[in-house]
């Protein structure tokens, strides 16, 4: 005999409540809020694109669970966990193996890395994710991410980097604002889907209309 496999809802709604609990103290910009909106923007841009909504739903759910940028670089914990916490559930193997292989490839590894995604659920998590480091969002969390890290908001001495490795990238020792054009300004361009690209336009030109001024401002002129 086997049993019935579990139902949609439950499965999203006890995996929200897991996330939520583990996430909810959170105070490097990767807490339940960030998992929230990168949830809804990955519905929208799904809706538009056509892909699954639930493995869509469940990879924005679990993307963030253990981050190799809190786990010395680990990046196969974060799959491991998601897988784990779904088999728990009863979730189906081609389900779990699709949502752990998104997680997988999620996350930014340098201005010179590619980050591919094979599936259409894969490039509509990874734009969801990235776009919610855009605008004035985004702009919230680099800076909460800075202080969190212990890092210098600006040094006008310091240029910015292109990694060319994860390794590299992994490594680096940077400034937040220096982050804007290492990472942030460069996600643009390397939006996946359609609905991805036409919400980063918006986005990035806030970033830059910031960046403008905040550089007119260090240097005293207004
Ligand atoms: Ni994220």
């Amino acid at each position: 005999m086997t049993s019935a496999p579990p139902n949609h809802a439950n499965v999203l709604a006890q995996t929200a409540e897991h996330v939520r609990a583990l996430l909810a103290d959170d105070a490097s910009g990767h807490d339940w809020w960030h998992i929230d909106r990168v949830r809804q923007l990955a519905l929208h841009i799904g809706r538009t694109e056509q892909a699954d909504l639930y493995v869509v739903e469940l990879a924005a759910l679990l993307h963030d669970i253990a981050d190799w940028k809190f786990h010395d670089g680990d990046d196969s914990l974060g799959p491991r966990r998601a897988s784990q916490w779904l088999a728990g559930l009863g979730v189906d193997r081609a389900t779990i193996d699709r949502v752990a292989e998104i997680i997988a490839h999620v996350s930014y590894k340098g201005a010179g890395v590619a980050t591919p995604m094979r599936t259409l659920e894969g490039a509509v998590v990874q734009d969801a994710d990235r776009l919610d480091a855009l605008g004035a969002i985004g702009i919230a969390r680099t800076f909460a991410y800075g202080g969190h890290a212990g890092q210098p908001m600006h040094d006008p001495g310091r240029a910015p980097l292109v990694h060319a490795t994860f390794e590299a990238y992994k490594n680096s020792q940077g400034t937040t604002i220096n982050h804007f054009y290492e990472k942030l300004l460069l996600l643009k361009d390397r939006m996946q889907t359609p609905t991805g690209r036409q919400l980063a336009a918006e986005r990035h030109a806030f970033m830059q209309q910031f960046l403008e001024r905040f550089h007119r401002e260090w240097r005293a002129e207004a």
